[in-house]
């Protein structure tokens, strides 16, 4: 019989924090047996600004997960986003040690660390270190060079990186609630392993992961991630236009928005009515579908928009023939993909968490894509174990100086 591994992913986001726990087959399948969530107040466009708030929402998702799954969990898969987060390209060239016997493992390695170290500001650190291809001699477009014959290997990367105070301050989260941090992983990398399938990423696809604090974007093309950018918008400034715009409590707002919101103004029956609450007491007021739609079509056209000139700035976007995958829970809004169609000219869909089996009923919504892709993201690299070597670099990689001294505290 398999034998089966405990995983568990954490997704910090700006208005939930999720944790999930699976069991991993050998097979690389992802059973669901726990999901936890929990309010967050401490985190601000993706980012931990309240490390008390934070930590005791952490403690209560994972409880509340772990009592689901009946089991124990020590360390998560963890999410990083927000405005500190970049990417850039990067390369480096290494002569072949021993170019009659074919390339092996430890040029690879070689090649990869002369294209990491590229000048970092001072004080980021690396994320991850996403190889795009390699060039043997003049013959690009290899993907996997070991054992080719060659003189000259040249590596091409796409760098992440992150700042080390705000991966500090989800350390120190995740720690005071008692937990450790396997690895850190990018929170649309992950989202994009749960609602992208191998043939979208090869032919090239956008994930627009629209949350409640930031919108961010990861497109891919043949395979790989080529590009990442943020907006500094979500879910939450719909929200609070249409308190503002309908004179409502927030929360009642949200539910609103939730219940009878559409983006796309020409879906709506502008002779259907909604019952708004009022601020202070003031008896509600009947208003037409139609503006509270007026309300919102802009924020969302304004986030699109600027989604759209951050993936014109890359060089993909033209080669996106899958098209615009949303997910997030603000991809929810009804006619969010009908408006990004219209904005964009490309198809566009939602991305549900897929993948998984088990309680997959409790996480069949777009809020859940980044804690479910984590998962995967930690099936892929367990499973994988060259490509977890060779390409992130081991026990030195990812956020280790941070990891390290946080963990002799542990
Ligand atoms: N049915 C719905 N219709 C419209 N919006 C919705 C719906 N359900 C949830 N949302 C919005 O989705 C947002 C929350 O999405 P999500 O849970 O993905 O965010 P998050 O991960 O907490 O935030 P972030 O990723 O920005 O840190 C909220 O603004 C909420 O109003
Ligand atoms: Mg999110």
């Amino acid at each position: 019989m398999a034998k089966e591994r405990i995983i568990a992913g954490l997704d910090l986001g700006t208005t939930k924090i999720c944790a999930i726990i699976g069991e991993a087959t050998v097979n690389g399948e992802v059973r669901i047996v726990g999901v936890g969530t929990a309010a967050s107040y401490g985190i601000r466009t993706g980012m931990v600004v309240n490390i008390d708030q934070t930590a005791a929402a952490i403690r209560k998702a994972v409880e509340d997960a772990e009592r689901m799954a009946g089991v124990k969990v020590g360390s998560l898969y963890t999410g990083i986003a927000g405005g500190h987060i970049r990417g850039l390209d990067s390369r480096g060239v290494v002569a072949v040690s021993h170019p009659d016997k074919g390339i092996t493992d430890a040029d690879v390695r070689r090649v990869l660390d002369a294209a990491k170290a590229v000048t970092m500001p001072k004080d980021t650190e690396l994320i991850h270190l996403l190889p795009q291809g390699f060039i043997v001699d003049d013959q690009p477009g290899i993907k996997e060079p070991i054992g080719i014959s060659g003189v000259r290997l040249e590596a091409e990367v796409y760098i992440i990186t992150g700042a080390v105070t705000a991966a500090q301050n989800v350390y120190k989260s995740v720690n005071q609630a008692g937990r450790r941090i396997k690895e850190l992983v990018l929170q649309p990398l992950a989202s994009s392993y749960a609602v992208c399938s191998p043939d979208e990423t090869e032919l090239g696809v956008a994930v627009v992961d629209i949350g409640g604090g930031t919108t961010d974007i990861a497109l891919f093309f043949e395979g790989a991630l080529r590009y990442i950018a943020v907006v500094g918008l979500g879910g939450r400034n719909v929200t609070n236009d249409v308190a503002i715009g309908l004179s409502t409590p927030l929360d009642q707002a949200e539910q609103i928005k939730k219940e009878h919101g559409c983006s796309f103004l020409s879906m709506v029956d502008d002779k259907e009515k909604i019952q708004v609450p009022m601020v202070g007491g003031r008896p509600p007021k009947e208003v037409p579908k139609g503006l509270l739609s007026s309300i919102i079509q802009p924020r969302m056209e304004e986030i699109f928009n600027f989604t759209l000139r951050e993936i014109r700035r890359s060089d993909y976007a033209e080669l996106l023939p899958a098209g615009i995958i949303l997910t997030g829970g603000g991809a929810m809004l009804e006619g969010s993909t009908q408006q990004v169609e219209q904005v964009f000219g490309m198809p566009a869909k939602i991305g549900m968490p897929q993948g998984v089996t088990g309680l997959a009923d409790a996480i069949q919504s777009p809020i859940y894509s980044t804690a479910v892709g984590l998962l995967h993201y930690s099936v892929s690299r367990t499973d994988d174990k060259i490509q977890r070597d060779r390409y992130q670099l081991g026990p030195s990689g990812t956020f280790s100086k941070v990891k390290q001294w946080f963990n002799n505290f542990l």
